[in-house]
């Protein structure tokens, strides 16, 4: 596999920017990558030279963790930039720090960042491609290429699958790069929340169904993805408590029947056990959730892979 010109330098700020076509074509390489990650030696030297920086002003396991794995496995040098322990804390603002990296050589930044066009603005600093690893509540484009490799994986053909989103819509980036991927691939998606969680026309935007009752929203599901409840973005009581919350949209064995006995059930991660899933649903033999970190890897090398012009 060649990396074709079309992604040769390209910035991943969102899949609004990428075709269906170019979409299936990056999960068809992170097929490649995946059976890399399966090998006993799982090092390949294809992006032996280049240098990427994951730069993350906000906090992150999966995400993170994942690019800097990706890099490694291809063999890129990976610089890490930790914003607590960093200049940023003494004042330095991002465009002097996106120049001083810059001056190390960088040639692909990997960021998250709590500002939406966070990632534009890196690029239009350093001119090197920009992946975003998540910018506020905009968009997450490489959790959503997961997820659906991850579907893709167990259930081959994406056009008419049913799909439901669960949990807080109003501050979730996952749900927003998820519907935008998904209904490019044809996918049938319904979201679900509470209404003071769910914003305004989301079935005008997106080209979704919104429903407010779980129960409803689960029926014949093939997918069941639920969602964090991010409570660092809530800056007020938009539900009377969690007991409530979870009472009306927990995804637990009662809810679950209502969706197809066989569901995939999924989580970007973070959870909160007991809040919007229930351990006996995210560790069911149905959850795909640890395949879904795993599969983090092999689409991150992907996209890395395609970027930066790698060769296999
Ligand atoms: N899914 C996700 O973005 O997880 P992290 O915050 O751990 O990166």
């Amino acid at each position: 596999m060649e990396a074709t010109p079309q992604f040769l330098g390209r910035n991943m700020y969102g899949l609004e920017d990428y075709s269906a076509d170019e979409i299936m074509y990056i999960l068809e390489a992170s097929k490649a990558m995946k059976e890399i990650n399966l090998r006993q030696y799982k090092k390949i030297p294809t992006l032996r030279g280049k240098t990427v920086c994951t730069l993350f002003i906000e906090d992150s396991t999966r995400t993170r963790m994942s690019f800097e794995l990706a890099a490694k496995r291809l063999s890129a040098d990976v610089v890490s930039f930790a914003a607590s322990i960093s200049s940023l804390q003494k004042g330095e603002s991002l465009q002097d720090t996106i120049y001083t990296l810059g001056a190390m050589g960088i040639d692909l930044y990997c960021i998250r960042h709590s500002s939406p066009g966070s990632p534009q603005l890196v690029h239009k600093y350093s001119q090197k491609p920009v992946i975003n690893g998540g910018d506020g509540r905009h968009a997450h484009p490489t959790q959503a290429l997961l997820d659906i490799f991850s579907i893709w994986e167990h259930v081959g053909n994406l056009k008419g699958l049913k799909v439901t989103i669960v949990g807080d819509i109003l501050n979730s980036r996952v749900v927003r790069s998820n519907l935008i991927g998904m209904k490019k691939l044809g996918m049938d998606v319904t979201i679900c929340g509470p209404r003071t969680l769910m914003p305004p026309n989301m079935d005008k935007l997106f080209g979704c169904r919104v429903q407010y009752e779980l129960r409803e929203a689960l029926r014949d599901a093939d997918i069941v993805m639920g969602l964090r409840m991010q409570f660092e973005r809530m800056t007020e009581g938009l539900f009377p408590s969690l007991e409530e919350y979870s009472k009306h949209y927990a995804l637990t064995q009662e809810t679950i029947k209502f969706a197809k006995s066989d569901a995939l059930i999924m989580h970007p991660g973070p959870m909160n056990r007991g809040i919007e899933i229930l351990p006996e649903i995210a560790d069911s033999k149905q959850s795909i959730i640890v395949e879904q970190v795993a599969n983090g890897v092999a689409v991150r090398m992907a996209l890395m892979f395609l970027i930066l012009g790698g060769k296999l």
